[in-house]
């Protein structure tokens, strides 16, 4: 008797905390859905190409990514510890950053090495919660959704977003401050759109939020986080970047941002801020370098030490250039530039199929004709 009841409540609670997947959410919220399905979070192992392939130069045992890059895994615990791998047939593997997972953040629990999501626990019988809209939260049948939830507006970006350190207490990435809120995230990254929330727009609420989380891979939206300003003075060309998002402009890695300079002559090269590497100019390239026991290392794990050249959020800095005196008609053209894994990752794992994760692809650029 009693174990018919144990095995009563063992089946209840997993009908009742049973995942739900991305998939599930289409019957009723298809453009959310589809927007979501174009954005990175919807990426994960088995489809971030470099993300996949740092992750098994790492280890090809342990699967540590997981608390952010497949948090909803049913095993986290075995992929971390690597009695298991990722697995192309689990839903909760290939759903990566999920949308019930980001839905049922009940709070976050700040920590050194990186913060940690903590779920809404489902009370038996209840319908699940989902945690969503930060202003006139639907309390209604579909899913006991609430507003009593003072933490998720705040800190929902956080758990994952904020900081990562590595087992040598060096700084892999830093985006957010400690105490720093999510609501400039999700004003920037999830901009309201035109469209119901679910498809019949039960609410009538005519409008959506969008989630396609665009960010550095989107050529429209990646021009307007940086203003270039330049002006010229004699041989003394001044560059000044402002970098106005809430975070630095480096957050990640294996990216590197930079100035490519140049000043034309009828149509010709006459000076360049470098000569091959954009790298060779200090001052205009933005990027983490690392080292292990002295030596260079290009991924981040082991290191023992890590600086970064990077834009602070909302900083504004002036660069300055000795350049060639203009005469008229002469251009200077000033861009700023991404690769989304730089020139040394190269060196570690091959990326010779996937020009578009080295080759250098523009941010924004300015010009000046000298009159
Ligand atoms: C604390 C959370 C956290 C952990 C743990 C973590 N990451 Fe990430 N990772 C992120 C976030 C957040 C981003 C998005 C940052 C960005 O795009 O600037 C990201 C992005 C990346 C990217 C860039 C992906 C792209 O599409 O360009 C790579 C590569 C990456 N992570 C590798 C790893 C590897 C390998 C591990 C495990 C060894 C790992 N990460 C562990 C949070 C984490
Ligand atoms: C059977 C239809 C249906 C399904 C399936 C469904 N939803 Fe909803 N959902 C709704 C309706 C209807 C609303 C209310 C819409 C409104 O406010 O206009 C809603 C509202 C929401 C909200 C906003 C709640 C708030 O605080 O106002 C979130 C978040 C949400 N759904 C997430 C999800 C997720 C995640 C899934 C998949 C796990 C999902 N929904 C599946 C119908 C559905
Ligand atoms: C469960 C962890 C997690 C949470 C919570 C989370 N993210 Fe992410 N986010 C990631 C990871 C991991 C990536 C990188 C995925 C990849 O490229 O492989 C990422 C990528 C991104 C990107 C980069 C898109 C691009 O073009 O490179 C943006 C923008 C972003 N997240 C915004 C947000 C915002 C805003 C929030 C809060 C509403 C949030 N994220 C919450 C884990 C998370
Ligand atoms: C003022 C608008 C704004 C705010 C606020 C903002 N971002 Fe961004 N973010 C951008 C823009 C624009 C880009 C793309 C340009 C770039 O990365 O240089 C971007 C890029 C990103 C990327 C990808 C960067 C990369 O190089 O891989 C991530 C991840 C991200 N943001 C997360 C966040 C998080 C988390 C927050 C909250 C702390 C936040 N953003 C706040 C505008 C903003
Ligand atoms: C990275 C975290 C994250 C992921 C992943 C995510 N959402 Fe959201 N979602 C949010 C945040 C934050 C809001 C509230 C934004 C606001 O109110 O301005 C939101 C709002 C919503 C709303 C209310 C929409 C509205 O306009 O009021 C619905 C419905 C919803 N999400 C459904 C989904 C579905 C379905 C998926 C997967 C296809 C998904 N979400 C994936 C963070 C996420």
């Amino acid at each position: 008797m009693k174990q018919t009841i144990f095995l009563l409540l063992l089946f209840s609670s997993f009908v009742y905390s049973k995942y739900r997947d991305n998939h599930s959410c289409k019957e009723c919220h298809e453009k959310i859905y589809e927007e979501y399905q174009t954005s990175y979070h919807a990426k994960g192992y088995f489809d971030s190409t470099l993300h996949k392939k740092i992750a098994d130069k790492v280890s090809t045992k342990t699967y540590v990514c997981a608390s952010c890059h497949m948090p909803m895994a049913d095993n986290i615990d075995d992929l971390i510890s690597g009695v298991a791998r990722p697995d192309i047939n689990n839903k909760t593997h290939t759903d990566a950053v999920s949308c019930y997972f980001c839905h049922t953040i009940a709070y976050v629990q700040k920590s050194h090495s990186f913060n940690i999501n903590i779920k809404a626990k489902q009370a038996k019988g209840y319908k699940p919660t989902l945690y969503g809209r930060l202003t006139n939260p639907d309390e209604g049948d579909q899913h006991s959704s609430t507003s009593t939830n003072p933490l998720y507006a705040k800190k929902v970006c956080m758990g994952c977003h904020s900081h990562k350190l590595n087992d040598n207490n060096v700084t892999i990435f830093k985006a957010m401050k400690d105490n720093q809120e999510s609501l400039g995230c999700i004003h920037c990254h999830i901009p309201t759109l035109a469209g119901g929330v679910d498809k019949v727009d039960k609410c009538a609420r005519g409008k959506h939020v969008s989630h396609k989380f665009l960010g550095i891979h989107d050529k429209a939206f990646r021009k307007t986080g940086v203003d270039i300003n330049v002006t010229v003075e004699g041989k003394l060309l001044n560059v000044t970047l402002h970098n106005k998002m809430e975070h630095p402009l480096i957050i990640q890695p294996a990216r590197a941002k930079f100035l490519k300079i140049e000043v034309q002559r009828a149509g010709t090269v006459i000076w360049k801020n470098y000569k091959n590497f954009p790298s060779e100019d200090k001052q205009g390239y933005f990027a983490y370098t690392f080292k292990e026991n002295g030596k260079d290392i290009i991924i981040p794990a082991h290191a023992t030490e890590g600086t970064v050249h990077n834009l602070e959020a909302n900083e504004r800095k002036m660069i300055p250039y000795n350049i060639p005196k203009l005469q008229k008609g002469d251009k200077v053209i000033v861009g700023l530039y991404v690769r989304f894994a730089k020139s040394e990752c190269q060196k570690v794992i091959d990326l010779s199929k996937n020009p578009s994760l080295t080759k250098e692809q523009l941010i924004r650029q300015v010009s000046l004709l000298q009159k």
